[in-house]
């Protein structure tokens, strides 16, 4: 096995230590931050033209041509061939939407979502958990484990029980949405429901796992987001191998946004990609860390040598003022991401912007990617509704060629939905807005008159 064609690396430029593929870090040992897998490219050997990868895809025969992930294998070359994992994730879409365009407020042609619901779990998670799972085997693992709102944990689960690794989830009680609580469950995690919110299961999964040598699936294992990069490899398939002008994104814990940085970077570094989009990343108004820690306290990436005291400042402050995330997209209620640093290195490679949305402008959002006919996760809206807030600020122009991308199925989490259509919110989840784009079941009675003057009455 050439594990010297690619190592782990500390990301703090005042530190830079560097450890084998083969060990298992989710922090670097010498200073806390945040591991990166970097390779040498000579012996990774990637095409020189991107549109090699696409060749791969019509054969099915080969599970490992067929993934999604692992077509692009050159590009996250870390362990051979035998261990590697795929359960068919990664067929996934970019869709033009000149529906979600007009409401937008974007050129019909010119919008396109990526949807990341078609994964085998229903989410996007998938394309980082067939990497880490690989690795997981590749060194042994014997038991895997995460904190999550709900997605993490039922990739991680699914993953799992294909692979018959005993799994742990921690999840806040009451905090996830049920379609993902159901998975977690039906594919046999063991599942601990914390009397805390995500950030609180995170802190514990981390103290767990170094206790316990749980082999940790969180975004903080640098192999995760290795995966998680194909997702802009095959918005860039979609596009015929051109960048979009704006690729907008949610931003929970930063690891997907983290991972297209990444996947820009090293693109631009092998001369596979000339010109790199912009990025978005949208967090929700009730969850707003990041949009805090860029567009007020004016926090960049600085080479490596980024302001740690001052997200360790935002951690207290959030501390000492009990501040609590609370949003409708449960999927980013997150108040401490992990990735934050990493994420401000995406958003200087990718000179990006973030911004925040309220729930309602979330839900009326969601509203719109169902009602054109794909349906997503509250989550997954924030960038629809973010793209809408830039296209208005005139940050994004409006014949920018704008890919969103769509991180959750529409089915993880039907509550919300119901909730939108019917103004009957869970408890504890109401949102408050005008819900325009409302759809509310009609209740007839057993009787086909006036069953016949309901159905007229639709038009
Ligand atoms: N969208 C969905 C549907 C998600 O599940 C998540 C994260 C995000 C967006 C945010 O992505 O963390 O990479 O910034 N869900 C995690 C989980 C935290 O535990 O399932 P991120």
């Amino acid at each position: 096995m050439k594990s010297n064609c690619c190592f782990q690396k500390c990301i703090n430029a005042a530190c830079g230590a560097t450890f084998d593929v083969r060990e298992i870090h989710v922090a670097c040992p010498s200073c806390g931050d945040l591991l990166d897998v970097v390779y040498d490219w000579d012996r990774a050997k990637p095409p020189k033209l991107l549109s090699a990868f696409q060749a791969r895809w019509t054969n099915r025969r080969n599970p490992l041509d067929f993934s999604g992930v692992w077509r692009f294998r050159e590009l996250l070359d870390f362990c051979p061939d035998e261990y590697k994992v795929t359960l068919g994730e990664g067929q996934t879409l970019l869709q033009s939407s000149p529906g979600v365009a007009a409401y937008i407020g974007a050129k019909s042609d010119s919008v396109f979502l990526q949807y990341e619901g078609l994964n085998p779990s229903g989410s996007f998670k998938d394309n980082g958990m067939a990497a880490a799972f690989s690795h997981a085997r590749m060194v042994g693992a014997a038991r895997v484990a995460c904190a999550s709102t709900g997605n993490t944990s039922a990739s991680l689960a699914l993953y799992a029980a294909r692979c018959g690794l005993p799994a742990i989830v921690f999840v806040g009680s009451g905090r996830i949405a049920f379609g993902k609580l159901a998975q977690a469950l039906d594919y046999g995690a063991g599942t601990l429901q914390i009397a805390g919110d995500f950030d609180a299961c995170m802190r514990r999964v981390k103290e767990a796992s170094a206790r316990l040598k749980l082999y940790l699936m969180n975004s903080v294992n640098p192999f995760r987001l290795e995966g998680q990069k194909t997702i802009m490899y095959r918005v860039l398939e979609g596009l015929g191998w051109e960048a979009p002008d704006w690729v907008v994104v949610p931003g929970g814990n930063l690891g997907n946004s983290s991972a297209f940085g990444k996947a820009f970077m090293e693109m631009k570094e092998l001369g596979l990609l000339k010109r790199l989009p912009r990025l978005a990343v949208i967090n929700s108004t009730g969850a707003d860390t990041l949009d805090r820690l860029v567009n007020q306290k004016k926090l960049t990436w600085q080479r490596g040598r980024y302001d740690r005291d001052a997200i360790a400042a935002d951690w207290k402050w959030q501390d000492d003022t009990r501040r609590l995330p609370h949003t409708i997209a449960s999927a980013i209620e997150i108040a401490r991401p992990v990735n934050a640093a990493k994420c401000l290195r995406a958003l200087e490679v990718c000179d990006g912007v973030v911004r925040s949305v309220p729930d309602s402008e979330i839900m009326d959002a969601k509203a719109q990617v169902g009602r054109y006919g794909l349906g997503c996760e509250p989550a997954s809206a924030a960038a629809v509704a973010g793209a809408k807030r830039l296209v208005e600020e005139g940050v994004i122009d409006r014949d920018a060629r704008i890919v969103c991308i769509l991180t959750g199925h529409a089915l993880k989490d039907p509550d919300a939905t119901v909730g939108y259509h019917t103004g009957n919110y869970p408890p504890g989840k109401e949102v408050h807005g005008e819900r325009p784009f409302a759809n509310a079941p009609v209740p007839v009675a057993d009787d086909i008159e006036a069953i016949c003057a309901a159905i007229e009455a639709q038009r």
